[in-house]
């Protein structure tokens, strides 16, 4: 199975849900690889390795499509890393890629092309892409069995939503590729970082991003707003989970792990392992 982690607002949990939904299906004995899409390249730190060192990345992957450049493959640059998970690193190179993919007719589906090539080899694939809507992100859309959607509980996340369903449908028009996405994970969800926000209309938030609210420990408004968030969400996919704020969290990637292996019995683990369950079990 192909999954693809989207969203283009940064700070969703796009890379954590990545990578500990990665750690759970490696504990149950799967071959696993994560293919990082960002050049951010967090995916690749929080899996131990350095993104600022010379080695291959998928940066090289792509830039072999786009002409004048060497054969690099998927198996060229996959690493193991010290969870067992295996890795196509990202570097920060990746930035500069996308102005030569518009070139290439088929640039859409490069990422697809390339894991064909690995037949086989891994049972789960699973794609982080950056908080954006260019080529990486529709590579990764195309690739996919299934895309799962994170928000964070900011009042902008949703808008985020309704821009990625547009680029799926226009998928599904110019490339001819259905985008399965029945998977929300909502993340950090009822953080005492959240900004709890007013219910009074657009005016009225807009003023309370700009200038605070005085009175912003109202705690009815903010379960409330999140209440009505979460069942907007559930219009929309088949399967919402959410995931508590977690220190371990944070953690566990500094120490280059997936919480599978860090701290397995933490709340967070708990709501990925039944995830990485759940979506296994499709
Ligand atoms: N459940 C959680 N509890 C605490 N911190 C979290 C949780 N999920 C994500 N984070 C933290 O929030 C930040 C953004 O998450 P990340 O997965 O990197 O988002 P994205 O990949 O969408 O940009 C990271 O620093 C991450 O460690
Ligand atoms: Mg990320």
């Amino acid at each position: 199975m192909i999954v693809t982690f989207a969203h283009h607002k940064g700070g969703t949990g796009k890379t954590t849900s990545c990578l500990n939904i990665a750690g759970f299906w490696h504990e149950c004995g799967k071959r696993v690889l994560v293919i990082d899409c960002d050049p951010q390249a967090n995916a690749t730190s929080g899996l131990g390795i350095d993104p600022c060192s010379d080695r291959l990345s998928i940066y090289d992957v792509f830039m072999s499509y786009a002409g004048d450049y060497p054969d690099v493959g998927l198996a060229d640059i996959i690493e193991e890393t010290k969870s067992g998970i295996f890795l196509a690193p990202s570097s920060l190179d990746l930035v500069g890629v996308e102005p030569y993919l518009y070139g290439i007719n088929n640039r859409a589906a490069i990422l697809k092309d390339a894991i064909a090539e690995l037949g086989d080899a891994y049972d789960c694939i699973l794609i982080d892409t950056p908080p954006s809507m260019g080529q990486f992100v529709l590579n990764g859309l195309v690739a996919a069995d299934q895309v799962v959607v994170t928000f964070d509980s900011g009042i902008f996340a949703l808008k985020g939503a309704e821009a990625l369903s547009a680029i799926m449908d226009d998928v599904e028009t110019y490339v001819g590729e259905k985008v399965v996405a029945d998977v929300a994970i909502l993340t950090r969800w009822g953080s005492a970082s959240a900004t709890p926000v007013s219910d009074e209309g657009f005016g009225a938030r807009l003023k309370q991003l700009f200038f605070g609210t005085p009175d912003s420990g109202d705690k009815d408004v903010e379960t409330k707003r999140l209440t009505a968030f979460e069942n907007d969400v559930k219009k929309s996919f088949k399967m919402v989970y959410t995931v508590p704020f977690d220190t371990n969290v944070q953690k566990a990637q500094v120490d280059g792990l997936p919480l599978s292996q860090f701290a397995p019995e933490c709340e967070a683990a708990r709501v990925y392992r039944e995830i990485a369950e759940k979506l296994n079990s499709q």
